[in-house]
């Protein structure tokens, strides 16, 4: 990854200091990154913090005789394989939309052949105007990829789309668009299940779990960078598809079976989801009314198993890959787990550390038949890229 560089576009927003983190992030990978700094992102960030941390100079001034001298912005806007927008502001989407050039970074953007990869932040209302909401379409036609926004708590006070999405997120997103240095799964397809799965007991009220998708989305798009044609096939999540994946969106356990049987053949799945065991034995047409009387309690059918499903019958993936989520006995449970389901390996995590659940680190065991590999606790864009890359040797 040595000769990768991207040049990172630092907007004007609370999500400047992201932006330290994720050029951080992309250092310690090995990323080069020359930061644009625009006049409203230095209210935010400090071009030395950013300089600091980029190992690089910061650019901000258009009209600078030196930064001219030294590199023009047509050279700047060439001189990475690929350029990251984030924070990606209205204000910057709205002006690359419309092929304004009035400063360094929109000069940038409209000069560059290079791809682009925009992480929009901005206040809940400006994110979902109609003028945001018709720029994002016409970057989207324009072949501008995007991440993010996330829904959340907003530094405004506001809740909703528009937080920019976590470093660790943009910079997988990075990773995948930068691609590895071959793509050793070129031609294999695999199917990925993740998030949660809900199941409907009246056309209200549902039956669901805490998972995130981060994993899943994560391993997801690091097969992705790596050639393989994927399938992810994902209960309902607050995240956008990685670059590169095809996302089919799925709600019950039965659909998300029903959609991994229509995505095969493949030559590896990933079975991330967090799938309910259970499912309401009916599901009322509807809404259940209380009566005054005792609740009438709630009778459950078991789901199928799709990592079970996938490990057998003919059309059975070379690789088959479980997940097994456990709060004690960890790598025993797994190890039962994988005579019981059949599957070639089981990713195993210990969910009862805090901040596991739905947090962007993970500390996991590969156990296999041959026996158990613990790796250190990573980022899970990490661990997805390790996971990626055993994945790929199993078919060199
Ligand atoms: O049995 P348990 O839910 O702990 O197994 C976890 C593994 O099985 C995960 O890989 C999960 O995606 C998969 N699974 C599944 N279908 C189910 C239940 C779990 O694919 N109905």
């Amino acid at each position: 990854m040595d000769q990768k560089r991207i040049l990172l576009i630092v907007g004007g927003g609370i999500a400047a200091y992201k932006a330290l983190e994720l050029t951080r992030l992309l250092r310690k990978a090995g990323v080069g990154v020359r930061p644009i700094l625009t006049a409203a992102g230095a209210h935010f960030v400090t071009p030395l913090s950013l300089s600091a941390l980029a190992e690089d100079k910061v650019y901000s001034e258009l009209f600078s005789l030196t930064d001219e001298a030294e590199m023009g912005h047509i050279e700047l806007s060439r001189s990475a394989d690929l350029v990251v927008v984030a924070p990606a502001t209205a204000d910057l989407m709205a002006k690359a939309a419309h092929g304004l050039a009035n400063d360094l970074s929109s000069t940038t953007l409209l000069a560059t052949d290079k791809p682009v990869l925009m992480a929009p932040a901005m206040n809940v209302r400006m994110w979902l105007h109609a003028a945001t909401q018709r720029n994002l379409a016409v970057l989207r036609a324009d072949g501008v990829s995007f991440v993010g926004p996330d829904e959340g708590a907003m530094a405004c006070g506001e809740f909703g789309p528009g937080r920019m999405a976590e470093p660790p997120v943009i910079f997988e997103a990075i990773m995948a668009a930068l691609g590895p240095g071959g793509r050793p799964l070129a031609g294999r397809r695999a199917i990925v299940t993740a998030g949660p799965t809900i199941e409907a007991i009246d056309p209200v009220r549902m039956l669901t779990n805490r998972s995130s998708g981060k994993q899943g989305y994560a391993i997801a798009g690091a097969l992705a960078a790596l050639g393989a044609e994927v399938t992810l096939v994902s209960g309902p999540t607050a995240l956008a598809a990685p670059i590169g994946v095809k996302r089919v969106d799925v709600e019950s356990a039965r659909d998300m079976l029903a959609a991994c049987e229509a995505a095969l053949p493949a030559d590896v799945a990933v079975c991330v989801a967090a799938v309910a065991d259970w499912r309401p034995a009916e599901a009322g047409g509807q809404k259940l009314k209380k009566d005054g009387g005792a609740p009438a309690p709630l009778a459950l059918v078991e789901n199928p198993d799709i990592l079970a499903a996938l490990s057998k019958g003919d059309r059975r993936p070379k690789l088959v890959v479980g997940f097994a989520a456990e709060t004690n006995d960890v790598e025993a449970h797994a190890k039962a787990k994988l005579g019981k389901k059949r599957c070639d390996w089981i990713v195993a995590n210990d969910v009862s550390v805090a901040g596991t659940m739905g947090g962007d680190d993970n500390a996991v065991a590969l156990v296999t038949t041959g026996g158990i590999e613990r790796w250190d606790r990573m980022a899970k864009g990490a661990v997805a890229r390790k996971l990626a890359d055993r994945i790929a040797q199993e078919f060199q």
